[in-house]
């Protein structure tokens, strides 16, 4: 996370002949140009639960013992994980943002939980996880502290790495607050990822070093996906439609450069979902949903899972848009138009088929009609000579057969999308 004291840059301290072009085409951009961390993880994108949209830095356990971050917090979400159907859908790590730390290291050098907060250790709470079938992600920072000040890993990549083994956790969020010049922040997260090897433990290593680097240099992805499962680029995400715009806006303006990096073992990662909270409208949770499977986007919920409406869990939990997001192919989408206040969003499937999503971007008015030429779907492949086109979300329906010639109408609400999966007739 960035907080306006931990900012990297902030007080100037831190920091036909044509469809056979196109099917090669998309032959030559499915060519995987960068080498992804051979850590054999995150194969497909991450799912899980991250405490930091909802709980934040509440370390206030006397006022709010239900809400304050606390070994209970976590067990109780992982009882639930298994309990009302989450692990079933696929969501496997439950992680543990900042403010878990005591404010001081022991006096080995060591990283040490909160002790009023987590009396059992991490290692009694990633036990407890292990037991559920669950996995334990976990939070440090690459620089001096962390970005709430609790300590940071500069100085102890090897210590905190080893730590973190010996805990048995299995995911590590590392931010890139308090590091104080761009050479210290790419060295710090390539040694914590050679750390991290060492220690012979499989841990998904999630890094935020291109968010950290964009204010002074584009970063070099080849390099970032080399030592990174996966990577946020963009800044925090809230709990408004505001923040998931921007997080879309920025996506797709910068396509071109993060599109063709993700792939099985890393991943570019626009943040938590938040569906399931205050701030997005029905149609937004749909949007949002629907976009982070078409980004190929880690699944990482962060809401309050003992108060979390029917609605939101249904759309959460949909089978068929977490198979769009876990594809094997594991290509990410992107924005194939922009008109007329509408967005159409596509990505390629395994088995030829592809996903679809499109956004009325209107925020005024009621559901608009969009129409769209089939044949320009998937690289002009998609429907070529003719699919089946089911729709997913809002809610699912069958939409038949389409020959190439045909036009697609769909009814999109204000803010909404209409999420579709194309496929060969068989
Ligand atoms: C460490 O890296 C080597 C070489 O890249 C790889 O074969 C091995 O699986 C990695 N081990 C872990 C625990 O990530
Ligand atoms: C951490 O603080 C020390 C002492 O002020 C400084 O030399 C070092 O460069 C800092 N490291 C980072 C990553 O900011
Ligand atoms: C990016 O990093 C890769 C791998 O380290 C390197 O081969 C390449 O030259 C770098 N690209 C640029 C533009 O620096």
């Amino acid at each position: 996370m960035i907080t306006m004291t931990g900012k990297l840059m902030s007080r100037g301290q831190r920091l036909g002949c044509v469809l056979a072009l196109s099917v090669l085409a998309l032959f030559l951009r499915g060519v995987p140009w960068a080498r992804a961390l051979d850590n054999g993880l995150a194969m497909t994108p991450t799912m899980g639960w991250l405490h930091w949209e909802r709980f934040m830095c509440n370390i206030d356990c006397k006022e709010e013992p239900d809400s304050c971050v606390s070994e209970q917090l976590f067990m109780q979400m992982a009882d639930l994980m298994v309990s009302d159907g989450w692990k079933d859908a696929g969501y496997q790590y439950i992680c543990i943002d900042d403010c878990w730390m005591a404010s001081t290291r022991d006096s080995n050098g060591n990283l040490q939980a909160d002790p009023m907060r987590f009396p059992g250790g991490i290692r009694r709470l990633a036990n407890y996880v292990h037991s559920k079938g669950l996995k334990l992600g976990i939070y440090a920072d690459v620089g001096n502290k962390t970005c709430a000040g609790y300590p940071g890993s500069f100085g102890y990549y090897d210590i905190d790495a080893k730590t973190f083994a010996d805990w048995g956790v299995d995911l590590l969020k590392f931010d890139g607050c308090y590091c104080d010049s761009l050479e210290h922040l790419a060295d710090g997260y390539k040694q914590m990822s050679l750390a991290l090897n060492r220690t012979s433990r499989s841990i998904v290593y999630s890094c935020e070093w291109p968010l950290y680097m964009w204010p002074f240099r584009k970063p070099n992805y080849t390099e970032i996906r080399q030592y990174c499962n996966h990577w946020r680029n963009f800044g925090d995400i809230f709990d408004s439609w505001q923040s998931v715009k921007s997080i879309l806006d920025w996506s797709s303006s910068n396509q071109d450069t993060i599109v063709d990096v993700a792939g099985p073992g890393g991943w570019n990662d626009p943040d938590m979902l938040v569906i399931g909270n205050y701030g997005l409208s029905w149609d937004q949770q749909v949007t949002q949903m629907a976009l982070w499977a078409i980004m190929a986007a880690p699944l990482l919920m962060s809401n309050d899972l003992r108060h979390i409406s029917p609605q939101a869990k249904v759309l959460l939990q949909n089978k068929y848009v977490i198979a769009i997001n876990q594809d094997p192919l594991g290509k990410q989408g992107y924005r194939l138009r922009k008109e007329d206040n509408f967005e159409v969003w596509e990505r390629p499937l395994s088995s030829l088929a592809w996903a679809v999503a499109i956004r009325n971007l209107l925020e005024i008015g009621g559901p608009r009609s969009h129409t769209i030429s089939v044949v320009f779907l998937g690289r002009s492949v998609a429907c070529n000579p003719a699919c089946l086109i089911t729709q997913l979300l809002p809610v699912k329906k069958e939409l038949g057969l389409f020959e190439w010639t045909s036009t697609l109408k769909t009814r999109i609400n204000p803010t909404g999308t209409v999420l579709l999966q194309i496929k060969k007739p068989s």
